[in-house]
């Protein structure tokens, strides 16, 4: 039992005026975003380790004979209170083995662009393995690096075009210009390792990176994926089930 959450950074100075790409810093809703960010992950970390808790107590108590009704008739007797302590001693090994596999660690992953580390601020380093990525930055848009859609239009207007007729494949002008098929590549060793570890994670990514997982995650197409609508500062937790995966979404009410 783990859940991948997946989120965008909070508000960036560069969100705030429309200009794609760069390493802008948070805006000021940004920041409380991810303060919020911190205080909702707590708490449903707590939640799920309470639950986790519950259910080990149940299984304990089930392996205990509690549920037997051949147990609850069981003879007080010395011999038979020696054998229930001696189980006892049995089951509570079981469940500190049952902990130590549900309750690992939680690991912040974010990219190493400013909007996305300065989101994870606020959690404590104790507490979380935080991680920065080169592989989850944002799309890499070239020449329009720092631009508006507007001023693309205008300035580009083929290029403008050509991404709208064709976005997955569509590749930005310039050195080091990315297409989402270019990013599905860049991110294949970040999901081969997602889904390796059995931990808990939140991702804390860019919107082309958000989509590019969830689409993986959900199995939702690549015709569809680069124009899913991920508004900022909502939270989607994929948590895995046996004949796929469940996705929950959250969005911040300031
Ligand atoms: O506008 C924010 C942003 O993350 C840009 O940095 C990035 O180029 C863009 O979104 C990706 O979205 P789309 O592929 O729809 O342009």
């Amino acid at each position: 039992p783990r859940v991948i959450y997946i989120t965008r950074h909070g508000e960036s100075e560069d969100n705030s005026t429309g200009r794609i790409g760069g390493d802008a810093s948070l805006a000021p809703n940004g920041v409380c975003y991810a303060a919020a960010l911190a205080r909702f992950i707590d708490r449903r970390r707590s939640e799920f380790a309470n639950e986790v808790e519950e259910q080990n107590q149940r299984l304990v108590h089930f392996m205990s004979g509690g549920a037997s009704s051949e147990n609850n008739s069981e003879p007080e007797s010395t011999s038979s209170h020696e054998s229930r302590n001696s189980s006892s001693a049995r089951y509570s090994e079981f469940s500190s083995s049952v902990h130590k596999r549900v309750r690992p660690d939680f690991e912040i992953w974010t990219s190493m662009l400013k909007r996305t580390m300065e989101t994870a601020e606020h959690f404590d380093p104790t507490r979380y393995r935080i991680k920065n990525i080169r592989s989850l930055n944002e799309i890499y848009a070239g020449k329009c690096e720092g631009m508006t859609y507007e001023e693309i239009a205008r300035q580009y207007p083929d290029e403008f075009e050509a991404r709208q007729l064709d976005k997955f494949y569509y590749r930005y002008p310039g050195i080091g210009g990315e297409s989402y098929a270019d990013v599905v590549l860049r991110l294949q060793q970040v999901i081969v390792e997602l889904e390796r570890i059995r931990h808990s994670v939140l991702l804390v990514t860019h919107r082309a990176m958000a989509r590019t997982l969830l689409s993986y995650f959900m199995d939702i197409p690549t015709t569809h994926m680069p124009d899913m609508e991920l508004p900022l500062h909502h939270v989607y937790a994929c948590e895995p089930r046996p004949f796929g995966n469940f996705l929950r979404v959250w969005r911040y009410d300031p």
